[in-house]
């Protein structure tokens, strides 16, 4: 389906946006390995990202990510998961762009926060607004998100097979 040395899909898009979601269903569908960078951090630390979040702050965390996304980029036919936040720094998109494809999952305020309302595994969300919080990192992001992505799709209001189909039909177009 994809080139060799550019063979991974890699879903950026903010907190809640269906990354992980999406991504278990699309790699059964096209038989390629799942990847979640977050969880790839977490069995590194032996510890919640939360947790790591409060103990050592927000910048050791990104160092790590860092690491990590450096690490899976060097693997194939993988569909990947990446944290939100990783647009925060260029060198993992520059590593990323060189080992696949970048999809956006372009998701609005109101969906992102319906998904998010009840959980509590986002340090950077645990605030009294969650909402208003949402909608201004979102702004600050979107930005990246559309400036390194490949191929956009919009998730507010699809089921997970309409997503994964727009995926896989959008990667055959594109070859
Ligand atoms: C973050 C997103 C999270 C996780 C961490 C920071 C962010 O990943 O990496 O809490 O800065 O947007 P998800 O996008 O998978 O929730």
């Amino acid at each position: 389906m994809l080139m060799k040395n550019k063979s991974n899909i890699i879903l950026i898009g903010f907190m809640g946006s269906g990354k992980t979601t999406i991504g278990l269903n699309l790699s059964k569908t096209i038989h390629y390995h799942f990847i979640d960078s977050d969880l790839e951090i977490e069995n590194e630390i032996g510890m919640s990202i939360s947790d790591y979040f409060i103990k050592y702050g927000e910048n050791r965390f990104r160092a790590l990510e860092k690491r990590i996304i450096k690490k899976l980029a060097l693997g194939f036919r993988q569909v990947i998961a990446t944290g939100g936040g990783i647009v925060k720094n260029h060198e993992n998109i520059k590593c990323l762009k060189s080992s696949g494809i970048l999809i956006y999952f372009n998701a609005s305020p109101k969906h992102i926060y319906s998904n998010l309302k009840e959980d509590s595994t986002r340090p950077l969300l645990n605030v009294d607004d969650k909402y208003n919080k949402i909608k201004h990192l979102l702004n600050e992001r979107k930005v990246l998100y559309e400036k390194y992505s490949d191929i956009t799709v919009d998730v507010d209001g699809k089921t997970i097979e309409e997503i994964t189909s727009f995926i896989i039909n959008s990667l055959e177009v594109g070859q």
